[in-house]
């Protein structure tokens, strides 16, 4: 099957990335620029060129230009019925389909930056009429960079993005502050990222294995009067979670809040 990808930058590279260690998969990326094209042809081996080259009805494209370029770069594409699959933030059905001359053969996906090693997300929106065989198509290129996820209403989209698709950015903020906090108890700098590490990555496995509510794995660990006890008592006092709940819809805010910008 050829895929062929519009917009060569981080989030195309790391789907690609997935797609040429698996069989079956033809990949070509027209990107604007001639050193990431370089850089693309080298690293994943993958054909590239500056424009897209005639699309037929057998083949995927997958959109990946940021999206206020998005119209531009369609300008002068078109699908000739391909299975159309976008990555873009904001970017409704609706919008897609008036940059490509009507088509509805149109899925959303909202991936995340773990993907680039195969650890990711994507939160997965067919349009109204694409067929059980496309959405296991691109269900299939997906899984090529993690799990995905199927949402029922295009809405959803908003929510996966305040999750899973901001959701690394936000581990990575908590692992800065637990590392600052190390640094602050006297630990050298990369003894503190170590030990953060080690900690993310203990935990997040624990509750993988042992499949345990998160919140009981907290309170088997926090004895009343013990150490842990004091730390989660202080975090419930400065509402912690509550500001992660906030931090969560406000993402979601803005995500509508481009949504309907592009919306015009
Ligand atoms: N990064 C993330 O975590 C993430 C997560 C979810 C969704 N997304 C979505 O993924 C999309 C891409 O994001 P990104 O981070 O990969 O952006 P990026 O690294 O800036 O990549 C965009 C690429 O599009 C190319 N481009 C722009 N106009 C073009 C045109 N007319 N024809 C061909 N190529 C064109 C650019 O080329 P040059 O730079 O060479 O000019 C650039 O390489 C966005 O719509 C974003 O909403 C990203």
């Amino acid at each position: 099957m050829n895929i062929y990808f519009l917009g060569g930058g981080n989030m195309a590279a790391a789907i690609a990335g997935g797609l040429v260690k698996e069989s079956g998969y033809h990949v070509h990326i027209a990107n604007r620029g001639a050193e990431k094209r370089e850089r693309l042809e080298r690293e994943l081996g993958v054909a590239v060129s500056e424009k897209l080259p005639e699309l037929n009805a057998d083949d995927v494209l997958i959109l990946a230009v940021k999206p206020q370029d998005m119209q531009a770069a369609c300008a002068d594409v078109q699908t000739n019925g391909a299975l159309v699959l976008s990555v873009a933030a904001g970017l409704s059905v609706d919008t897609l389909s008036r940059y490509l001359n009507g088509t509805r053969r149109i899925i959303r996906v909202m991936p995340n930056t773990p993907g680039r090693i195969g650890l990711g997300v994507s939160g997965m929106f067919a349009a109204e009429g694409v067929s059980e065989e496309d959405k296991q198509i691109a269900a299939r290129i997906m899984s090529a960079t993690g799990q995905v996820v199927w949402l029922d209403e295009e809405d959803r989209i908003h929510a996966v993005t305040g999750i899973s698709g901001s959701g690394p950015a936000y581990v990575f903020y908590l692992l800065n502050a637990l590392k600052e906090a190390a640094v602050q108890q006297g630990f050298q700098p990369d003894e503190a990222h170590r030990l953060s590490l080690a900690v993310f990555k203990g935990a997040v496995a624990l509750a993988e294995q042992t499949g345990e509510d998160f919140e009981l794995l907290q309170q088997n660990v926090t004895s009343k009067g013990g150490t842990t006890h004091e730390a989660i008592e202080t975090f419930k006092a400065r509402r912690v979670a509550e500001a992660i709940e906030a931090g969560v819809q406000a993402c979601v805010a803005r995500s509508q809040e481009i949504e309907k910008q592009f919306r015009l």
